[in-house]
């Protein structure tokens, strides 16, 4: 008989019962489901609702049990439904009548919601721990290529010199934004929602709090109605991971661009590559590819949910089980993506002769002429039309700025002088960028120290 099968005469017909069963996903969450009877057992001993003796019986009897499903000597059962009655199953089948004292004041409702939590706590750590091997990769890249030139761009068109390691640190920043992201959503949802029951709490001397500090919760939840039916945490987690699934993507792309023959401006370690079938030649980014593919399913976990949640009524509903495996989908691609992410990057070579190459045309020291007649007395916009011109004479005789000899450049603008190769030459152009955040050297090397400061106190 099922644990709740009291005021039913009928056995669940077989296909609804394996339809609305959720073990064979939501056994992933044993661990939690027992740490968080243990803490309640032991509370409800302290309280008085049941005895010490009971309490501790319980206790030692969910601590076997985890042992063993840990072995792999027990077996879960659709029968048993989810992982709570598999649980209770097997507690009260070790102990005896004590374990069905263990459900007092407690109900599926609160089990499950704390079960997520605490999944979720835990799952939130590992994936900032896979964020911070990621950022690390990246600052390894920037300490390694300082100094190596190459193009911005704009519109996908060659715009301003750059560093190579000035664009590692561009990414380091969206995973620097990914991982406080994910703190933020930590901290929202580090309450304990134990406590709320099924959905208007319970009539028994409940102590909330020593619950909440054993399993290591900041705070309780301040509603009984919300604190069964909200699944924003999941909701927010699934947005955070969206995020940084996006921002995955947008670095494979530009490093599978990069690996083509077009670009040439980095290389894959052949550990992370793959070869073709048929074409011979082949050395392909597969690894980028598909993070930057599966960065569609966690979208789409995300809108799952979004639609799962949007019209149901306080307070639980079963429609909620559906949380589950688009939050277990994303969390366990979103952890492979940064274990394969990290080391990808970390192997490849970087080209930096192609870099500079590719620096070297497309006119993207054209600001930085322009900007030298400005420091002639030129007003900007003079002194951009000047430029202009030069680069339209460039482009139709097959030429850059920094070859027209001094006398081309005077036609255009009496201002230029011999100086003005100097100002040209692409280590000029970058090393004046000494803004903060820009990509001279030394403003490279204070945004690697920074980095470097992040994941030394995200670590500690
Ligand atoms: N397996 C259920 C879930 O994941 C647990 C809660 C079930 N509660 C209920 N009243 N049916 O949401």
């Amino acid at each position: 008989m099922k644990l709740w099968g009291g005021r039913f005469t009928k056995e669940t017909d077989k296909v609804a019962n394996d339809f609305q069963a959720s073990i064979h996903f939501d056994q992933r969450m044993y661990k939690e489901d027992i740490t968080g009877s243990m803490a309640h057992a032991a509370m409800l001993g302290r309280q008085g609702i049941i005895t010490k003796e009971d309490a501790d019986t319980i206790i030692a009897g969910l601590a076997e049990v985890l042992a063993e499903i840990e072995e792999g000597k027990l077996e879960f059962t659709s029968d048993n439904e989810d992982i709570h009655m598999n649980v209770e199953t097997f507690l009260t089948a070790k102990i005896g009548a004590t374990g069905k004292r263990l459900h007092t004041a407690r109900s599926r409702n609160d089990q499950v919601a704390l079960d997520m939590r605490l999944y979720v706590k835990k799952e939130i750590c590992a994936i900032q721990d896979g964020i911070l091997d990621a950022l690390d990769a990246l600052m390894e890249q920037a300490k390694a290529h300082p100094r190596a030139v190459m193009p911005a761009y704009t519109h996908l068109q060659r715009a301003q010199p750059v560093t190579f390691g000035h664009y590692m640190l561009a990414w380091s920043e969206m995973l620097r934004r990914d991982f406080t992201r994910l703190s933020d959503c930590y901290e929202r949802m580090d309450e304990l929602p134990l406590g709320a029951g099924a959905c208007a709490s319970t009539t028994y001397p409940l102590d909330r709090r020593s619950v909440a500090d054993e399993l290591g919760f900041a705070r309780i939840t301040g509603n009984s109605l919300d604190a069964v039916s909200d699944r924003d945490y999941c909701i927010e987690l699934l947005s955070a991971l969206s995020i940084l699934m996006m921002h995955l993507s947008r670095m494979c792309e530009e490093l599978i661009m990069w690996c083509s023959w077009e670009f040439r401006f980095v290389e894959m370690d052949e550990s992370y590559s793959t070869g073709s079938s048929i074409m011979p030649q082949k050395k392909n980014p597969d690894m980028a590819e598909l993070i930057r593919g599966k960065t569609g399913r966690v979208y789409g976990d995300l809108m799952g949910l979004l639609t799962v949640m949007k019209s149901l009524p306080l307070a639980y509903n079963k429609d909620m089980q559906e949380d589950k495996e688009g939050v277990y989908d994303a969390i366990d691609t979103v952890k492979i993506c940064l274990e394969v992410f990290a080391p990808m990057v970390a192997t490849m070579t970087v080209r930096e002769e192609n870099l500079r190459a590719a620096a070297g045309h497309g006119f993207i020291n054209a600001t930085d002429a322009a900007d030298y007649l400005v420091r002639q007395g030129l007003p900007f916009r003079d002194a951009y039309t000047a430029v202009g011109k030069l680069v339209a004479y460039c482009s139709q005789n097959g030429k850059l700025l920094e070859e027209l000899p001094l006398s081309t450049l005077r036609e255009i603008s009496p201002a230029f002088g011999e100086d003005v190769y100097e100002a040209l030459s692409l280590d000029t152009c970058v090393n004046d960028r000494r803004v903060e955040g820009g990509p001279a050297e030394a403003s490279v090397m204070a945004q690697i120290a920074r980095l470097e400061k992040f994941i030394e106190d995200a670590r500690a």
